[in-house]
């Protein structure tokens, strides 16, 4: 993953580490806008802003280490898929990446469903009013309990991924004197080019049935056959922070060959397919994702296609993004503490938190970008790795950065787009207090999910 090194003068040392950076930037003032929540800015005195709110206060008033979303963003993001994919479609908002009531609320005012998949998701959805009929349920092993309740609300589908699951719905169902709305989780046989622990259409991985083999087609005829459930459609999900649309076409193809099938095999057209979310974002400055109304013309295209080709009439598409939507809304804010210079190798930078709010970069080796945010800096730039507090070597937050050479304990810096899968992966390793969400929209900031106290911990904490 490393990519060139860089050519400039190092602050200590004369040959620089093997490591994920390009040259500094020219100015390690400027912000890209391509990493940062629409409305963070500099103002006049060079502190950060978001919705209008220097961080310098934000840190005062809810503490650091903190997430803080950009709501305004957030619902212009849901907008922007919502108009992309136009009336013929359905965007289903993936509530993995991050949720909560709040979040809930924002996605049924844009007009956006949701994607669950635990009875977690599925309460907090519930309970924040979104309609059950916008909700999907998802997951490889739901249990029993979790069914039951789905069903029970009424949800608009839920996506089986198993053998056992078609007839454990379907019981489900009939026990309930109802009919549940399914759709079947395939697996394409696709290589996503990603990281292996996020890519989930290759067949040798636990979810969805794979068509190899003719076994989606034998999970279409045994769900055909059941009375508790009424098949609807093809679900595929090919894996997350994916730029080539490439995957996704091949996706397409091969889900619309399927319906062919059982077109031929049973005489009916399954009404709807999904192609899953897992477009990709900006983290640094390298990244050039793909915007929602490009994707939703690739997608449209491509399923309009082959449709034609098979003489099908064309699905009903629904896609599932989360990172897409939530991921660059958010940046993580984090206080400078010790500050530790290896000559001949880097800067350790030490912030109060770490891989208990960020365990993207430990697991997945992801890059991210940071940046000094409570002021400005005219010093050059210092080779930085942005490490939390926790007692593991590998707590890296941002792996390979540069920094301004005259960061010093006090400062703020903060990490963008963390917001997706950050809080929502958040741990209490070393018990750590998970930190809150604070959303920021128009000059006002309110917690959405609060910090955990040391109560908290202590409160499950029965011996
Ligand atoms: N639909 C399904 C069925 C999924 O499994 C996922 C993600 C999504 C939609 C949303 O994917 P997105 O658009 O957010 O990429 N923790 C990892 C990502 C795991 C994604 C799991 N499934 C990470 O931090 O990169």
């Amino acid at each position: 993953m490393s990519r060139s090194a860089h050519p400039a003068g190092p602050r200590h040392a004369d040959v620089l580490p093997e490591g994920h950076y390009t040259a500094p930037p020219a100015d390690l003032n400027v912000l890209d806008e391509k990493v940062w929540a629409r409305t963070v800015g500099r103002n006049d005195d060079g502190v950060v802003t978001v919705g209008g709110i220097e961080v310098t206060r934000l840190a005062e008033e809810f503490g650091t280490p903190a997430y803080f979303l950009d709501e305004a963003d957030f619902r212009a993001r849901c907008r922007a898929w919502a108009d992309a994919f136009g009336k013929d479609a359905d965007v289903f908002y993936a509530g993995k990446a991050f949720l909560s009531r709040a979040v809930v609320r924002w996605l049924k005012e844009e007009g956006l469903n949701l994607d669950v998949c635990s009875g977690g998701e599925l309460t907090t959805a519930l309970d924040a009013g979104m309609p059950a009929d916008r909700i999907a349920f998802h997951g490889n092993n739901k249990s029993q309990e979790e069914i039951d309740r789905a069903v029970e609300a009424g949800v608009g589908r839920i996506v089986v991924d198993s053998f056992q699951e078609i007839v454990r719905v379907a019981h489900t169902a009939q026990r309930l004197g109802t009919r549940q709305r399914v759709q079947i989780r395939v697996t394409v046989g696709v290589e996503a080019h990603t990281h292996e622990f996020i890519a989930t259409a290759h067949e040798d991985q636990k979810f969805g049935i794979p068509l190899a083999g003719g076994q989606a087609a034998e999970a279409v005829r045994r769900a055909l056959r059941l009375d508790g459930i009424e098949l609807i459609g093809i679900h595929s999900h090919i894996g997350s922070q994916i730029f080539d649309t490439s995957g996704f076409e091949v996706a397409a193809h091969r889900v619309v060959r399927l319906l062919a099938e059982i077109r031929d095999e049973h005489g009916i057209e399954l009404p709807e397919i999904d192609l899953g979310g897992g477009l990709g974002i900006a983290y640094t400055s390298d990244d050039d994702p793909r915007e929602p109304h490009d994707i939703a013309k690739a997608l449209s295209e491509i399923v309009t296609r082959e449709c034609e080709a098979a003489r099908l009439r064309t699905p009903r598409i629904s896609v599932e993004p989360g990172r897409a939507i939530v991921g660059p809304t958010a940046f993580t804010l984090y206080e400078v503490g010790t500050i530790k210079p290896l000559e001949g190798l880097r800067t350790y930078v030490s912030v109060d938190g770490g891989m208990s709010d960020n365990i993207r970069t430990a697991l997945y080796d992801a890059e991210y970008s940071v940046a000094l945010v409570s002021r400005t800096s005219t010093a050059g730039p210092m080779l930085a790795r942005v490490v939390g507090k926790h007692c593991e070597s590998g707590d890296i937050v941002v792996k390979d950065a540069f920094l301004p050479a005259d960061l010093a304990p006090g400062d703020l810096i903060a990490v963008p787009a963390t917001g997706a899968y950050c809080r929502s992966m958040a741990s209490n390793y070393n018990h750590a207090l998970r930190p809150p969400v604070v959303a920021v929209n128009d000059g006002e900031a309110r917690v959405i999910v609060r910090r955990e106290t040391e109560e908290d911990l202590l409160r499950l904490d029965v011996g």
